[in-house]
């Protein structure tokens, strides 16, 4: 067998592509995959095969707030293979996910008190649907079934996540295959109005009103959920107008509808709270999370839903199982562990304040930006930013391939999608660190042109 030490190849075997990557062009990687192999990580910087340092810019994939190569999360993934490898969370249970699950709880907004463990964001936005619809049926409202989404919105690539998703390139290959019953809002993002804003756009709260016409279109009688990430993040992060998320809760509140937020890229501090429900001071009745619970070591995802929902579902004959769903690896002894450990360097270190107090310093740094050539918008909010380039008139994405590829070269590891180019740097990063990062990118798009 081939190792890596031995007669394996990494860059003749990424050429064949043997491993067929996932939302990858596959033959623009394998025409060159040196630049683009990772063979370490520390702290905020990874290496590549060409020995090139560079800054991870988005934190893995939104996932990464504590950097790399954490010693505590090291220990506690030993410890915790010695101590329960696996542990069957059918009909059993075990410490470490009690104790996580009550540990997220108690960060969630008041009366959110459980927690149901997935393994991903995908399969913690199916797992929202599915209780959505399990909680109206057993209110004697089966008849609710339709899902609202939004947008540009990302929700995953489950079928129930790739539905409720506003993302084209994601769902016109698999049309067929959508949920029946699904709709969306519009989304908010309108550059005329709102282009190189700071936090907040003051213009698009009205696109809340979309959620009326479409209860005035299906009745709200048949309507379970409206799913919205707070912060829509891999589109490009598109913030919220002011009073927009508040607009949904009420429309959703006096129709019985229930609103969930995907908080897979927003939850564990991203916003300098423990959850954008926080930070907006809007009460979903239901919370998807993912990504940072484990600093993106060992998979995990999970939703928290109020103590009503819980209870409605805490009914029938007192041996039966009330929600038949569930993963092998839901609540993993492993993930349960890491998970603690991230909590307990968050509340440490305090990095929701941290990143809170880096807010500022990411916002300066990405608009110190404007006014150069190509720069289409600069927006921002939290622990976020997004820099959108103008499409070069080769194509769109043309401009955002030859960034990430002049980024790699520069030292650092961008996040492009198309032509927009996504930051959701650790929270252990220092302000140099945020203010360097967008110096060298205006020298990566002056170099791109
Ligand atoms: C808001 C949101 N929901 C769901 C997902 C899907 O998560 P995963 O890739 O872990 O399945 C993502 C991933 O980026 C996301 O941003």
């Amino acid at each position: 067998m081939p190792n890596v030490t031995g007669n394996f190849d990494p860059v003749a075997t990424a050429e064949k592509g043997t491993y067929w990557q996932p939302f990858t062009a596959s033959r623009v990687l394998q025409a060159n995959p040196v630049p683009r192999t990772l063979v370490s990580a520390k702290g905020a910087y990874y290496q590549t095969l060409d020995g090139n340092k560079v800054f991870d810019t988005l934190s893995g994939l939104w996932c990464t707030p504590l950097g790399h190569g954490h010693p505590l999360i090291a220990e506690a993934v030993k410890a915790q293979v010695e101590k329960l490898d696996f542990a069957p969370c059918f009909q059993l249970t075990h410490e470490g996910a009690l104790s996580l699950a009550q540990r997220i709880a108690d960060m969630a907004p008041d009366g959110m008190n459980h927690v149901f463990f997935a393994n991903s964001g995908s399969e913690a936005v199916d797992t929202a649907l599915k209780v959505a619809l399990g909680y109206h049926r057993l209110k004697g409202a089966g008849n609710r079934f339709r899902m609202i989404g939004r947008e540009r919105g990302y929700h995953g690539v489950g079928f129930g996540g790739m539905s409720v998703g506003g993302i084209l390139s994601n769902r016109k290959m698999f049309a067929a295959g959508m949920m029946p019953g699904v709709d969306h809002l519009r989304h908010t993002y309108e550059p005329k109005h709102m282009a190189f804003t700071r936090g907040q756009p003051t213009w698009g709260t009205h696109r809340a009103e979309d959620l009326v016409r479409l209860v005035t279109l299906h009745d709200a009688s048949t309507i379970a959920a409206v799913i919205v990430e707070p912060i829509q993040g891999s589109t490009g992060v598109i913030v919220p107008p002011l009073g927009y998320l508040e607009r949904l809760r009420e429309i959703c509140t006096q129709h019985g509808i229930l609103l969930i937020f995907d908080e897979v890229i927003t939850g564990f501090g991203r916003m300098g709270a423990p959850f954008a429900a926080q930070r907006f001071g809007v009460k979903p009745d239901i919370i998807t999370f993912a990504k940072a619970v484990t600093n993106g070591v060992v998979p995990m995802g999970g939703v928290i839903v109020t103590d009503e929902i819980y209870k409605t579902f805490m009914t029938g004959p007192q041996s039966a199982i009330e929600f038949c769903h569930g993963y092998t690896y839901s609540g993993h002894p492993l993930a349960a562990a890491v998970g603690h450990v991230v909590l307990d360097v968050m509340e440490s270190e305090g990095l929701f304040e941290r990143a809170r107090a880096l807010e500022p310093v990411l916002e300066d740094a990405a608009h110190s930006l404007k006014g150069l050539k190509n720069i289409a918008d600069i927006r921002n909010i939290g622990l976020t930013a997004a820099v959108e380039l103008e499409p070069a008139e080769a194509g769109a994405g043309v401009r955002g391939t030859a960034v990430f590829e002049e980024g790699l070269r520069q030292g650092l590891l961008l996040r492009v999608t198309g032509d927009i180019i996504s930051f959701g740097p650790p929270f252990i990063s220092t302000e140099q660190e945020l203010k360097d990062m967008m110096l060298t990118l205006r020298n990566v798009i002056e170099a791109v042109g």
